[in-house]
């Protein structure tokens, strides 16, 4: 059977590379290496049923985000990550939720809304506010995680599985 096909999109350098590393391999990558496209395969186990799914790592940088729209158009699930210490990744954000729902015209895919690196709550620039008010108006779930401390993270995998399977 087809994995259901989980994709990964946000502003450069956001931790969208670093989430999928937290969820795969439990361990946290402190070097920045921009992503062009990565794609990595896993079997979940949601409700003792065995999932098997295909996470698609996007590229946030502009010289790499041409094949992004394509993957945006293949997605049937999004994780879509803003840092809570950059504000233009919140824009990007709502600008990405514009593209995903124009892409999917037709079928709504599920997309989780995440404010990644809550563990810099000091160098905090995106309040959770604006952060939950952003995702309500897409009616999408609000999920802080950090890649560093693993926090939230596998649950954000799990939900949006979830909802792909409910789909
Ligand atoms: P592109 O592939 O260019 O789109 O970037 P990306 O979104 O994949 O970012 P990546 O995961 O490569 O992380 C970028 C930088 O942020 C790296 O130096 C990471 O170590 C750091 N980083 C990622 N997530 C976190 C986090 O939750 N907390 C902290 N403190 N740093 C993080
Ligand atoms: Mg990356």
């Amino acid at each position: 059977d087809n994995p259901l096909k989980i994709v990964l999109v946000g502003g450069g350098s956001v931790g969208k590379s670093c989430l999928a590393t937290q969820f795969l391999q439990g361990k946290f990558i402190e070097d920045y290496d921009p992503t062009i496209v990565a794609s990595h395969q896993k079997v979940m186990e949601i409700e003792s049923e065995q999932i098997h799914v295909e996470i698609i790592d996007t590229a946030g940088q502009e010289e790499y985000r041409s094949a992004r729209d394509k993957y945006i158009k293949l997605g049937e699930g999004f994780i879509l990550v803003f840092s809570i210490i950059a504000r233009q990744s919140f824009v990007e954000a709502q600008l990405l939720h514009e593209s995903i729902r124009r892409a999917n015209n037709f079928n709504k895919a599920p997309v989780i809304t995440v404010a990644n690196k809550m563990d810099l709550e000091n160098e905090r620039i995106v309040s959770k506010e604006e952060g939950e008010e952003l995702a309500n108006k897409y009616s999408s779930q609000y999920y802080e995680t950090s890649a560093k401390t693993g926090k939230n993270v596998d649950l954000c995998f799990e939900t949006i599985t979830k909802l792909l399977k409910e789909a």
